[in-house]
């Protein structure tokens, strides 16, 4: 069955390393008898120069026909200084608004061959795999009203914290459910000391887990979690929470594998009648704008970003864990582009790492 993917590189480093990821799609075309098909697309800072929008609507359109979409990167300093409205983030926040991409997965793991890239003692890290679930289209981010007035002098920016239960509801059945094929665990982390809405987000999630009788729950305060991540990370499993702490946990969490290069994630939307999920699939690294364009990107983070669409949008489960353990293999072999190659070792090229991978894949 033929499928369609949409590739959006985005900015920076997003060109490179969707590039590489292409020649890893093409590999499985042509030696896995599968049959995708790519197309193109524009979002963010490059979107903007081209058509004045971070998010055209010809993009827009595509992503609602393609069966999955792969993403690199947007923003940069270039787009520093113009309209809030349309800088490249927006582009990012829309397309996850416009498909309804509410469930942003992003696993954070410590990558053996990696444990001594953490900043963390390799016994803390060791094994470390912990899935955030982070709510994606809803909450601070989203909530109404929100702006910058000026009033009688007095400038006020304010914004708006705002869950329903469905919304809880339906990001807490994601979490459960992934826990169900993990270890069994979902904290969920809120505010709910201070906010009325996580108070009423803890409420909610509790409902939804009595209908998992064999799942672990438990709940945290956000700061006491970003705490915990740090002291104590592979204390847990699944954590499930709200779009802003979500943000913030999961670069903590990214970063303290060691591995920011090598993570990826997926946004899911809810089937439609037509029974396809709206999907996309990015690193969660950035668009590093101070190497882009010098051939130096790991491609690794985006690379298994495609491998968590053979997994979640295809179904394709022996071919992602393929995908993986070329991954590992190549790792464990020495290859490390610079950002994680270690004083002395010379590092690989983006291009040389596809490759490598390509070769491990064969
Ligand atoms: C992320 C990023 C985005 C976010 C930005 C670029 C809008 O930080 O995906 O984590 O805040 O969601
Ligand atoms: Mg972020």
């Amino acid at each position: 069955m033929t499928k369609n993917i949409l590739l959006l590189p985005g900015d920076g480093i997003g060109q490179e390393v969707v590039r590489e990821t292409v020649k890893i799609i093409n590999w499985f075309n042509e030696n896995k008898g599968l049959d995708f098909t790519t197309e193109t697309g524009l979002i963010g800072g490059c979107a903007y120069d081209e058509t004045g929008s971070p998010l055209p609507d010809t993009t827009i359109a595509q992503a609602k026909k393609a069966d999955a979409i792969l993403l690199g990167a947007v923003g940069g300093p270039k787009w520093d200084d113009i309209d809030f409205a349309v800088k490249p983030e927006r582009g990012l926040l829309g397309i996850r608004s416009e498909l309804g991409l509410f469930a942003n997965l992003r696993p954070a793991i410590a990558f053996d061959a990696l444990v001594d890239a953490s900043s963390l003692k390799e016994e803390l890290i060791k094994g470390l795999d912990i899935m955030i679930v982070r709510e994606l289209t809803g909450g601070i981010y989203f909530g109404q009203p929100r702006g910058i007035e000026e009033k009688d002098g007095v400038r006020t920016g304010y914004n708006t914290l705002v869950y329903t239960d469905a919304e809880v509801q339906r990001i807490a059945r994601i979490a459960f459910d992934l826990a169900g094929k993990r270890g069994g665990r979902v904290c969920s982390v809120d505010k709910a000391n201070v906010l009325e809405s996580t108070l009423m987000w803890r409420e909610e999630v509790i409902k939804v887990g009595a209908e998992y009788p064999n799942i672990e729950l438990s709940h945290m305060y956000v700061d006491n979690a970003a705490m915990q991540l740090v002291r104590s990370p592979k204390q847990f499993d699944v954590i499930v929470t709200t779009n802003m702490f979500g943000d913030i946990l999961s670069d903590c969490a990214a970063m303290l594998t060691g591995s920011l290069g090598m993570l990826p994630s997926a946004s899911l939307g809810a089937k439609g009648a037509d029974g396809k999920m709206p999907a996309l699939y990015e690193p969660v690294h950035g668009s590093a704008p101070d190497i882009a364009g010098q051939n130096i990107a790991n491609p690794i983070a985006t690379i298994l970003s495609f491998g968590m669409m053979l997994r979640y949008s295809f179904g394709l489960l022996e071919e992602a864990d393929m995908l993986e353990t070329a991954i590992q293999k190549v790792l464990a072999s020495g290859l490390r582009t610079g950002d994680i190659a270690k004083a002395g070792e010379t590092p690989i090229s983006t291009t040389e790492m596809g490759d490598a991978i390509i070769r491990e894949l064969g």
